[in-house]
């Protein structure tokens, strides 16, 4: 009997084993083939004189179009081309895009993060597809002296195969302008459940997009307005320009590995719409920091809870990197709008141009009239004391 049952448990937990490891097969977190662009063609990489550059076959894409493998050190017009990770990337012409067909399970959302860096002064977007779904990234803005970003960008699996797609919608007069991409990267995400205590989905900010251990720029998010379908689980971008999620190992953050960096004042909005019980009382917490890159203060931020809003000024105590600060709320309805923007539009100090901003970690909402509830009840418990103390006095 005991025997069977110890069987029976080996047995399930071998399926369960199976289950697990065929489920990783299927996708990956992290780099998807060829990625980084540093698997040599069959012909070898091209010479670096441009023109000879075009592809004539990069390993595991599909191209469309002028796409072409540069090198670290090419130079086009006097300037040297940036080249975001490794020896290689690719440059996409007029019009071009490469693609690359992945292996994904239906109904989940994924999120996709890349490197991007302009070529030319002109407007340069890019369009980032997983057909149907799609978004244009918007690559005028350099939020980052280096001349590159890492990006993300977010889907939903409607299928168990489908093809990420690059295109550049450039028709530039000069065709060797043209976005240059590097380091494409593809994570599974799941929406963490909320807490018991806590009306904030991933209110910790730790789950995200994928981020690479040596890149240490963090990670742009753009434009998101649907919270159902976020790089960042629970979370929207409302702006048109991007806030950057930072990690641990190259910022300061003030709990666990992940945060958010607000970045060009108004302009970099992120918000949630948490679940409230109307007309009750409510408290917003969330910590704020400062990322340890040589921003220039002061730093503050707006923070939003139903119809109240406060702007804070970041004055930790003498060795902190962050505080705690709060906002109290009435809801008025069943869903609740939080939000947070930088109320300045800081810039590096060490060069002036790099866009930084104070940090938002650890976002908590919770139910604040408790206390009048625990008088409530002490107020009975009084009350029938004195009841039957009248009783027996009587
Ligand atoms: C390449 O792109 C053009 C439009 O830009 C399209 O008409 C053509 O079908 C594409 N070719 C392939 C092989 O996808
Ligand atoms: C981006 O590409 C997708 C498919 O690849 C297409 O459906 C969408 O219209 C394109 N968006 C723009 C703005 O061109
Ligand atoms: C990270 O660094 C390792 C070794 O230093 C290198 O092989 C790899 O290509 C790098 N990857 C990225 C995405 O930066
Ligand atoms: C701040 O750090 C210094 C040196 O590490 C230490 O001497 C001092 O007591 C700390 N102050 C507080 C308030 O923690
Ligand atoms: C919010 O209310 C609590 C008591 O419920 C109070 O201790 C706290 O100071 C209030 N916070 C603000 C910012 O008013």
């Amino acid at each position: 009997m005991a025997q069977s049952s110890k069987r029976s448990k080996w047995v399930s937990l071998c399926v369960l084993l199976f289950a697990y490891f065929a489920s990783t097969i299927i996708a990956e977190d992290g780099l998807v083939a060829n990625g980084d662009f540093e698997t040599p063609p069959s012909n070898g990489f091209p010479s670096m004189t441009p023109a000879e550059g075009i592809a004539t076959g990069i390993p595991s894409w599909k191209t469309n179009g002028t796409v072409e493998l540069v090198a670290a050190g090419q130079k086009q017009g006097g300037m040297i081309l940036i080249i975001p990770e490794g020896r290689h990337a690719v440059r996409l012409g007029n019009d071009a895009e490469i693609s690359q067909d992945l292996k994904v399970e239906k109904g989940f959302t994924y999120s996709v993060t890349f490197s991007a860096a302009r070529t030319c002064a002109q407007l340069e977007s890019l369009n980032v597809s997983v057909p149907p779904a799609s978004q244009t990234i918007d690559l005028q803005t350099l939020y980052n002296v280096q001349g590159w970003d890492p990006y993300a960008w977010s889907f939903e699996a409607e299928g168990d195969d489908v093809s990420l797609v690059f295109r550049n919608l450039g028709m530039e007069d000069d065709p060797t302008c043209g976005p240059i991409i590097d380091d494409i990267a593809i994570k599974k995400l799941f929406t963490p459940d909320r807490p018991k205590d806590n009306a904030v989905i991933n209110g910790d900010l730790e789950e995200g997009p994928w981020m690479f251990r040596n890149t240490s720029l963090g990670v742009l998010l753009p434009t998101n307005l649907d919270e159902e379908i976020s790089s960042l689980p629970g979370w929207n971008v409302e702006s048109n320009r991007a806030v950057r999620y930072i990690d641990s190992d190259h910022f300061t953050v003030p709990q666990g590995k992940r945060a958010i960096e607000l970045l060009s004042g108004k302009e970099g909005i992120i918000s949630q719409m948490v679940e409230t019980a109307p007309n009750k009382q409510y408290t917003l917490t969330f910590s704020l920091g400062q990322a340890g890159d040589k921003c220039k203060q002061p730093l503050a931020v707006m923070a939003f809870a139903g119809d109240q809003a406060q702007n804070i000024h970041y004055t930790p105590d003498s060795n902190s990197t962050f505080q705690t600060a709060n906002l109290n709320f009435t809801s008025k309805a069943d869903r609740t709008r939080i939000a947070f923007y930088s109320i300045y539009y800081n810039t590096r100090t060490d060069d002036m141009s790099s866009l930084c901003g104070p940090v938002v970690d650890d976002v908590r909402v919770w139910f604040s009239g408790s206390c009048k509830i625990g008088f409530g009840r002490l107020g009975l418990v009084l009350g029938f004391a004195f009841w039957v103390f009248v009783f027996f006095m009587g």
